[in-house]
């Protein structure tokens, strides 16, 4: 009877010792340097299911402002709509009310109209060359994820695209093209029922789109999270950062500490700008020459 008990007591104890096994060797290092080498081992020699989440600050070095930063994004520069807040141009009820402010601003951020992708979008891109890439959920409207060439089995676009369109009222599908070229001329697209057409992006009020609950598996999966550029504070986006295993080490690449970054045991913070982050992380994997020619030859070729 002892015996079976103290069998059970060490059995459970191994138990707790094996799922505390921490993963390798990656944690929180003080400097960036100690991170990038702890993380660039991990990402090269390990990693095969990478999640990354990304924001508004993966596309400022492509010169599209951010939402939140002081002085310069966008919130802070939207005194010419008189809007009775910032989100409203991003609201569905203000938008019923009064689609100008949106149209305005949407005549800017049309993909292709004149921004490009840049280093960190194909960063991500190598991740999925590599056959490192689980899945990429982005924020972003701009499309500079497809662009760099981010395959659409791969992307999640969380608040949705500008590459389909539809009626705010009977949900009938626009011709993107054509909605965009009346957008293009400061005009709101009409639906057959008389309701506004607009682009699929998800405002605020809206649902969205039902790919992106594929978190729910993906952060099981992952054998790293990399947030990139984001402030991590519109849900339920955000959530998938806390979503992931306790012992998945996750790894920020932001200007300032966002979310519960620092609150675990693995998590990873390269705090600066996201260039220069992603530049020293690539040459410590080893993949600098690879990485700037992809961006090069794909720049090129786009002009
Ligand atoms: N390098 C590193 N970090 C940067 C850089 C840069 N060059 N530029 C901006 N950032 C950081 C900012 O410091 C900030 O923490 O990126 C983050 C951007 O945060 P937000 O402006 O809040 O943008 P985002 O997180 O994408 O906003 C989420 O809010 O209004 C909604 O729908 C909108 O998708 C958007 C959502």
């Amino acid at each position: 009877m002892v015996l079976t008990a103290l069998r059970l007591i060490t059995g459970f104890i191994d138990a707790c010792s094996v799922l505390k096994c921490r993963p390798p060797n990656i944690r929180n290092y003080s400097t960036s340097s100690e991170t990038i080498k702890a993380v660039s081992s991990y990402i090269r020699d390990k990693c095969e299911s990478i999640v990354v989440m990304a924001g508004a600050g993966l596309s400022t070095p492509s010169g599209i402002p951010d939402f939140r930063s002081p002085g310069t994004g966008l919130y802070h520069n939207l005194q010419k709509y008189n809007l009775p807040y910032p989100e409203a141009i991003f609201d569905i009820q203000y938008f019923v009310n009064n689609p100008m402010p949106f149209i305005t601003l949407a005549q800017e951020l049309y993909p292709g109209q004149k921004y490009r992708p840049n280093l960190a979008h194909y960063f991500v891109r190598l991740l999925h060359e590599k056959g490192k890439l689980l899945r990429m959920y982005t924020q972003n409207i701009d499309g500079l994820e497809r662009l760099s060439g981010i395959p659409g089995d791969k992307l999640i676009e969380a608040h949705g695209t500008f590459h389909s369109a539809s009626c705010i009222v009977c949900g009938d599908e626009h011709d993107p093209e054509i909605v965009k070229q009346t957008i293009l001329s400061g005009k709101v697209h009409l639906c057959h029922c008389k309701g506004y057409v607009k682009p699929d992006i998800v405002f605020f009020g809206e649902q969205l789109p039902a790919k992106f609950w594929l978190h729910n598996l993906d952060t099981a999966d992952t054998d790293l999270l990399i947030v990139l550029g984001t402030s991590l504070e519109v849900q339920p986006f955000a959530s998938i950062c806390d979503a992931v295993p306790r012992n998945t080490p996750r790894l920020l690449i932001n200007r300032e500490l966002v979310g519960s970054f620092g609150y675990r045991d693995f998590d990873n913070m390269l705090v600066g700008d996201i260039i220069e982050s992603i530049r020293n992380l690539a040459k410590d994997i080893g993949w600098e020459e690879e990485l700037s020619k992809l961006y090069e030859t794909c720049e090129k070729r786009s002009t």
